[in-house]
């Protein structure tokens, strides 16, 4: 990436070799600011993008007759690609300068005071936050109202996001507290690293597109232009500044900062008040030891002059404001050897390649395994075992290879053959057309499917079983106790009268196995959607088992309804029309949210004899619990009915409005059926509307849905 003459020092260039190297920069930049921020799809580690605009900051310092206005020095960002509308911000969305050294953090508040001609009493108070790694937004709030959310683009023009925004609940569409008449709010979207793993697992499940790391996954979902599918994907806002406002929020950043929590936001958290680069340093070091147990990425940390006053004379210097820094940590990147490339069966037979690595410390934790995706992402990268690795702790649990490392001397493998078998059970292992996931179809004989099954059964947002966590089911499946779900209810009685059997089997003592049995009892009444989530079935997350169980209600009628779906589905494979497919079929992907590929999953399931077994079983052990709609409901017009939103609404997001219609009891659908009682129609309204009228289903406007709910 870096040619030769880069390793010039900057002070040894003559202008000419200066002017070239800064045009080769200047398009390099410009080309990763578009893989990165259009895109979402950056090509080089951060911390390289970095060194490439130090060094363009450096020549232009030397030779500031190279440095022109659209200089990537002086400019932040790209311009807003098509695709959404424009904003121009009323004030301009600047960026941060970096400092990477301690003597940088120190240059920096000296640079402040000489600036401002301090004497060595006067203090300063600096705050210091935790530098997000996201994309930033700007809300612009009317009378307490959201009206319009926008992404910084160039600093000048952003896209305008706000439908999708409205799905974003850490972003309040009405703020609390007294806020005054006008307020942008301004701070990033981000993922939480946990989210960020679900939703990468999901995706690579589906033979969706995978995301590089939590910052790529929050852009990608928030520059959807379908906002449905940015209100499935697990985003959060952090607010940290604020842009043209009717009447200053404070005196200070740090009572800004309160201000805009109470008016409803999660600020950047832990921050601090410090008096001096030594304190601010020192707060640098507790974040950076901490930085692994926080839930997201950061990036660094940033520091700002507290006092608004001070702010004011320090002013801008080209694109970034001269009172605050941002302060980065090393990335978390190594190269190291790869030794060899193995294949781990997942639940769902999903054959993932793992890379087996000499061990290498990575931003303070030894790495020695990191994932390779799926055969593709082997495939792209071109790795191949021997090779010199880049190793990356994105998403922090799994670690990630960015690439090998070019070694002109040495010799290197054959490309990885990927298997065509099983390597746990021999099976076939087949990838579906238009799938980039290669699987296992071996299903229940195949071991590693079977353990990796209970595990997730018993793991802490399915049954949660007390006592009773992934390594004790894998030692119990190896001594054959437990092959199936159901088979963990019937332990106790199986095992009654060898207690000390099982004592002395395990290694366990006979209080903690006597506690196992409590903690099972405990679980025999469950919340349905724990029921359904614990089944393992692809696609199925905890969040569109919540949805099939507030549709079907019980453990009993969802499984019935899913089996005739299931035959309806059978007879009509290829069908793309869910209600040409038959009824219960399209009641399911009626469902909102769920479409043809989460159904056709639910349905391949219920198809599967051995499944059908494996739920009955467990039926007759345990209880999953009725959905009962929340108390709210009961007396609402609303109760029992199924509705179906169409057109734009005017006083409040599609989210919000779905959302208010399930808290009063009510089912929304995404398709018009004889089964809908009311289509609530906004503006723009189209087929769904037609089709309302064409069966004589209510149709309602959104003052008349907004009478009717007010009671
Ligand atoms: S303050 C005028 N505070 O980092 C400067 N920015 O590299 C306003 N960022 O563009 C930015 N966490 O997207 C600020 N606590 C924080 C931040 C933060 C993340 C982002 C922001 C900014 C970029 C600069």
């Amino acid at each position: 990436m870096s040619s030769p003459h880069r390793l010039t020092a900057v002070d040894d260039l003559s202008l000419e070799a200066a002017a070239a190297e800064h045009a080769a920069l200047v398009a390099e930049i410009n080309h990763h600011r578009v893989l990165y921020y259009a895109k979402d799809a950056p090509a080089l580690p951060d911390a390289d993008y970095d060194r490439l605009e130090q060094r363009l900051g450096a020549i232009e310092a030397r030779f500031p007759e190279l440095m022109t206005a659209d200089s990537p020095t002086q400019t932040v960002g790209v311009a807003p690609s098509s695709g959404f509308g424009k904003v121009r911000h009323a004030v301009s969305m600047l960026s941060l300068a970096n400092a990477f050294e301690d003597v940088d953090v120190s240059d920096f508040v000296g640079r402040v005071r000489r600036f401002l001609n301090l004497s060595d009493e006067t203090p300063v108070a600096f705050v210091a936050e935790p530098k997000i790694d996201g994309l930033s937004l700007s809300l612009r709030y009317e009378k307490g109202r959201l009206v319009q959310a926008a992404t910084r683009g160039d600093g000048a023009e952003g896209e305008d996001v706000t439908a999708n925004v409205r799905t974003i609940r850490d972003i309040p569409h009405e703020l609390t507290g007294d806020a005054p008449d006008l307020v942008e709010v301004r701070g990033e979207v981000y993922m939480n690293r946990a989210d960020f793993m679900e939703l990468n697992r999901a995706q690579a499940e589906k033979g969706d597109k995978v995301f590089a790391n939590p910052r790529n996954a929050a852009a990608g979902s928030l520059r959807q232009l379908d906002s449905s599918i940015t209100a499935g994907r697990p985003l959060r806002f952090f607010a940290y500044a604020w842009g043209a406002l009717s009447e200053p929020l404070g005196p200070t950043q740090w009572e800004s900062r309160q201000r805009l929590g109470g008016f409803g936001f999660t600020l950047s958290q832990p921050s601090e008040l410090c008096a001096s680069a030594e304190e601010l340093l020192e707060y640098y070091r507790k974040i950076g030891r901490s930085r692994a147990e926080l839930p997201f990425d950061i990036d660094g940390v940033v520091y700002k002059v507290d006092s608004l006053a001070l702010q004011e004379r320090l002013g801008f210097i080209s694109r970034s404001p001269r009172w605050a820094t941002a302060h980065k940590y090393p990335a978390e990147q190594a190269t190291t050897r790869l030794n060899n490339i193995t294949i781990q069966v997942g639940r769902t037979g999903a054959l993932t390649p793992v890379a087996e690595l000499e061990p290498v410390n990575v931003g303070g934790v030894v790495v020695s395994r990191a994932t390779l995706h799926n055969k593709d992402e082997i495939e792209r990268k071109d790795v191949r075992v021997g090779d010199l690795v880049i190793v990356q702790r994105a998403g922090d649990v799994i670690p990630q290879i960015v690439g090998y490392v070019a070694e002109p001397d040495r010799e290197r493998a054959e490309p990885y053959a990927f298997p065509e078998c099983c390597p746990q059970c021999g099976s076939i292992a087949v990838r579906e057309e238009g799938e980039v996931v290669t699987r296992c179809t071996g299903g229940l004989v195949c071991p590693a499917q079977a353990v990796e099954r209970l595990r997730h059964f018993v793991s802490r947002n399915a049954f949660d079983i007390e006592g009773l966590g992934i390594e004790r089911i894998q030692l119990f499946f190896e001594q054959g106790r437990v092959k199936q779900p159901a088979d963990i209810f019937t332990l106790e009685k199986r095992e009654e009268e060898r207690i000390d059997r099982l004592v002395s089997m395990t290694g366990f003592g006979k209080k903690s196995v006597e506690k196992l049995f409590a903690a099972i009892e405990a679980r025999r009444t469950i919340a349905l959607d724990r029921f359904i989530f614990a089944l393992g079935i692809r696609q199925i997350g905890e969040a569109t088992a919540k949805l099939l169980t507030r549709a079907y209600r019980t453990a009993e009628n969802w499984r019935d309804r899913m089996i005739a779906a299931a035959a309806e589905r059978a007879e009509k494979r290829e069908e793309k029309k869910p209600e040409l497919v038959g009824e219960a079929y399209a009641e399911l992907c009626g469902i909102e949210q769920i479409g043809v590929s989460v159904a056709d999953d639910l349905t391949d399931f219920f198809r599967e004899q051995h499944n059908l077994d494996a739920v009955a079983a467990l039926l007759a052990q345990v209880k999953p619990k009725k959905y009962e709609p929340p108390a709210a409901a009961a007396t609402s017009p609303m109760a029992g009915k199924t509705v179906v939103f169409t057109g734009t609404l005017v006083t409040m997001g599609r989210s919000e409005a779905k959302a208010k219609a399930e808290a009063l009891g009510a089912k929304v659908a995404g398709s018009v059926s004889g089964k809908t009682d009311y289509v609530i129609v906004g503006a723009d309204a189209g087929s769904k509307a037609a089709k309302a009228q064409e069966l004589g289903v209510k149709i309602l406007s959104e003052e008349e849905w907004a009478a009717l709910i007010a009671g």
